[in-house]
């Protein structure tokens, strides 16, 4: 099962990001897929102020290898157009993937082995300049109650 959003614009996809946040639970993972300019990174940045987030800027090798976004409940953003698998296991990425915030992950397609069991899904495709289609599906079994109700309050 899945649900497609549409958005209008930039502003319009952090606004459906935020409100998608309020599903959220420690050691849930985002895979985001779409093309260069999708929106993937716009999308995280919208998670990151739903959740009541701020970027953190923390100067050690690590951070340029992700992003983490702090507050109650924080927020790692991994990028695999930057990084590959073996970034991944030298960054201990298990401790993000399954530790006690909320992993995105942008490009997600190219963590093949690495993928979880139970991931939310979007997908974001380019419809014109500015619109944006938004497939939202959660794969594996831990989220479907959730995604269900999710569903129910669009
Ligand atoms: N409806 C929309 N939703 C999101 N971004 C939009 C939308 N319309 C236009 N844009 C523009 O598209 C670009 C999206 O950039 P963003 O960095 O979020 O994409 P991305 O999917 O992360 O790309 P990359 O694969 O390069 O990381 C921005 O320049 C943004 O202003
Ligand atoms: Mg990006």
């Amino acid at each position: 099962m899945s649900i497609e959003l549409l958005s209008s614009g930039y502003e319009q996809t952090l606004a459906i990001a935020a409100k998608f946040a309020r599903v959220l639970c420690r050691g849930d993972i985002i895979c985001l897929a779409g093309d260069l300019g999708a929106g993937k990174t716009a999308f995280v940045k919208g998670l990151a102020a739903g959740l009541g987030l701020r970027e953190a800027h923390v100067h050690s090798p690590t951070f340029t290898l992700m992003n983490i976004y702090e507050g109650k409940i924080p927020l790692y953003h991994f990028d695999l157009y930057r990084i590959c698998c073996e970034d991944l296991w030298s960054l201990g990425y298990e401790e993000f993937f399954y530790g006690q915030g909320i992993t995105a992950v942008e490009w997600s397609e190219r963590l093949e082995n690495l993928t979880p069991k139970d991931f939310w899904s979007i997908k974001i495709v380019h419809t014109g300049q500015d619109t944006r289609q938004l497939t939202f599906a959660a794969t594996g079994d831990a989220f479907q109650t959730r995604f269900i109700q999710w569903v129910n309050g669009q």
